[in-house]
């Protein structure tokens, strides 16, 4: 990565075009927290919607759901995450600031901060993650319930609830897309590491054998990776790796992160999991209730072992973006631009008059703004400033192309009658389309 600075680039066009704010800003925020804003929801409501489609819609074995962000105590002594859901806390000598031990280079980044001070850690204590509530009118009576750390747990908890509503052979899976709370000690590095996040997720349960898990394994692996690159990374700005054994979660038997070379180092982007029986067992023993699948054919009962992929929205959102940045000259003018996968960009197309101060080039933008909006909904219109400008500021949030209505669209040079100029992002080439052929043309561009 050679741009030092990209980091705060990318926060700061957030910002500026509306992607992505500090949460509650004019009180001061909350740190780890943010609030998305017009484009920023629209680009990740179409990452959500790239996963669900190809783990979940467009697959026969995978069943969606939407489970709760508020989960009973219970649910995290089975899971083990109220013992293990931890990271290694320390606290500043000097300051009283807590930083995780594990992450060296920001404590000493900490430690320079103080300038020839004398720096002492205290001893490592190990501080659990998981956000809790109380929820009931009294105090008396009020009980205590978690966020959920993971949103895995409102999967594991239903497999029941899925074997006796859905009737489903194994293998298959349940997915789902949804909210997760951590206490980080230390949120950093914007989107990568906060406190309120999204996760989007696939449980995978398959008969529990060695040789169907090692398939499994390294099908998911494969089919996460691919995917992970079907947001626009280039395969070399991605790698695979293995967690080492003390690396792992609690759960996990086996652990591979999907990594992205970001401007921070090589970042952890979407985890591949081998949770084994772990989850069905804990519920199985702390409910009271069997997790057991009953093989329809032979009637053996058996605890399914879960091959689990599991990706933060947030984290993807960041990632695609410091990916997709780029500053050229175009035209003999400097331009940024965001090389965005056009299916996931969160504007498809602007749509403009040539000029705004003519009625009739307007009213026929108007027109063709309109006809494409039904069939491509995340268009935009504009007519404000110069047309170079408006190219710039589309260029900017991504916007695969640009359509604009001249009066050779009204039929100024009649041959061209009924056709628009389309644009592309990253070349600025243009090209005279028929009208007849547009939504085709953009639907098939972003697709
Ligand atoms: N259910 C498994 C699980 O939650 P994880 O590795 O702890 O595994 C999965 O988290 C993914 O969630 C990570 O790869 C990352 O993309 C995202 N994630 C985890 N903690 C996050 C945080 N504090 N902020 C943003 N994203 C986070």
């Amino acid at each position: 990565m050679a741009d030092a600075n990209l980091m705060e680039k990318i926060v700061s066009l957030c910002k500026r075009r509306g992607f992505v704010f500090p949460g509650s800003e004019i009180y001061g925020g909350l740190a780890g927290i943010y609030d998305y804003g017009p484009l920023g929801v629209e680009l990740r409501h179409n990452i959500k919607q790239h996963f669900w489609n190809e783990f979940i819609a467009k697959r026969e074995d995978v069943y969606g759901m939407s489970t709760a962000i508020l989960m009973p105590s219970r649910v995290w002594e089975a899971s083990g995450h109220l013992e293990s859901f931890t990271d290694p806390l320390v606290e500043c000598s000097v300051c009283h600031e807590h930083f995780r031990a594990d992450q060296p280079e920001s404590l000493s980044e900490h430690k320079a901060s103080h300038q020839g001070q004398k720096v002492d850690w205290s001893a490592p204590s190990a501080f659990n993650l998981l956000v809790e509530t109380r929820l009931g009118a009294s105090a008396e009576g009020a009980t205590s319930a978690y966020l959920r750390g993971e949103i895995t747990q409102g999967v594991e908890v239903n497999f029941k609830n899925i074997l006796d509503s859905m009737h489903p052979k194994l293998p298959f899976g349940i997915g789902q897309i949804g909210k997760a709370f951590r206490n980080e000690i230390a949120p950093r590095d914007f989107l990568f590491r906060q406190r309120e996040f999204e996760q989007m997720e696939l449980q995978y349960y398959i008969r529990p054998d060695e040789g169907e898990g090692t398939k499994q394994f390294e099908y998911w692996k494969q089919f996460a990776f691919d995917w992970y690159a079907s947001l626009g990374f280039d395969t070399s700005h991605l790698r695979l790796r293995q967690h080492a054994s003390d690396e792992r979660a609690h759960y996990a038997k086996d652990a591979w992160d999907i990594e992205y070379d970001s401007p921070m180092g090589w970042k952890e982007a979407w985890g591949i999991h081998h949770r084994g029986d772990w989850d069905l067992r804990r519920h199985q023993e702390y409910s009271g209730v069997s997790m057991e699948y009953v093989d329809p054919e032979t009637g053996a009962r058996v605890l399914p072992w879960d091959i689990e992929c599991s990706g933060g929205v947030d984290r993807a959102v960041l990632f695609v973006l410091l990916e997709a940045y780029r500053e050229d000259e175009l035209g003999g003018e400097g331009r940024t631009y965001l090389a965005l996968a056009p299916r996931i960009a969160p504007v498809k197309a602007m749509v403009a008059p040539l000029l705004k101060n003519k009625p009739e080039l307007v009213a026929k933008a108007r027109e063709v703004y309109a006809m494409l909006k039904k069939e491509v909904p995340q268009i935009t219109f504009d007519d404000n400033g110069n047309i170079g400008k408006r190219y710039r500021r589309q260029d900017e949030i991504g916007t695969p192309f640009c359509i604009t209505i001249d009066f050779d669209t009204l039929g100024e040079t009649a041959e061209l009658k009924d056709t628009v100029t389309l644009r592309h992002r990253d070349t600025g080439e243009q090209e005279r389309i028929a009208i007849s052929d547009l939504s085709g043309t953009v639907k098939t561009g972003v697709s």
